[in-house]
């Protein structure tokens, strides 16, 4: 799979985070599949929890580091949340209900790469570096129609 590259930008503060968030959930849909990728402590679920919360959740956001899949209700409709770090086969990712959530939710994954060959050729590849104080993120995706709606929105 071919990424193209769509747009970087930095996040020296949790506000710079939550700024981004608000824009790019503007322009985010039920179906759409986010993979957060990044080392320890990147600012992963940060940025979700900052997305989760420009689409009206109000309710707690914690890591879904245990729970491996946390829903909610957004202005979007369901969300789900997954973490992937110990998936190693499609059957897990069907026992998370990956599936049902890709044809109507809005999905977010931390530690994606794990199931990279699953994923939607849609997904948009959202990778965190941490340099100093501050995040480095790329937006990459193998569609191209994610250029047009993130050339709006940001
Ligand atoms: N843009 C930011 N500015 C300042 N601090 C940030 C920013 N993003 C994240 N942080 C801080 O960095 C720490 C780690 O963030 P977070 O838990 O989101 O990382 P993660 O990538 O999800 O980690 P893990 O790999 O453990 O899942 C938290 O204390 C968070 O408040
Ligand atoms: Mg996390």
């Amino acid at each position: 799979m071919v990424l193209s590259f769509l747009l970087q930008t930095t996040l020296t503060t949790l506000k710079d985070t939550e700024k981004f968030a608000q824009k790019l959930a503007a322009c985010l849909k039920a179906g759409d599949c986010l993979a957060l990728q990044g080392s320890l402590g990147a600012g992963k679920t940060t940025l979700a929890r900052a997305l989760l919360r420009a689409l009206g959740v109000s309710e707690d956001v914690p890591s879904p580091t245990f729970s491996l899949a946390q829903h909610y209700d957004t202005n979007l409709g369901l969300a789900v949340h997954f973490d992937f770090y110990r998936i190693k086969d499609k059957r897990e990712l069907e026992e998370l209900g990956f599936d049902e959530a890709l044809s109507d939710s809005l999905v977010l994954i931390e530690w994606p790469a794990c199931a990279q060959s699953f994923l939607p050729k849609q997904t948009l590849w959202i990778t965190m570096r941490m340099i100093g104080k501050t995040r480095h993120v790329t937006l990459q995706s193998a569609d191209h129609t994610w250029e047009n709606r993130l050339r709006e929105a940001l």
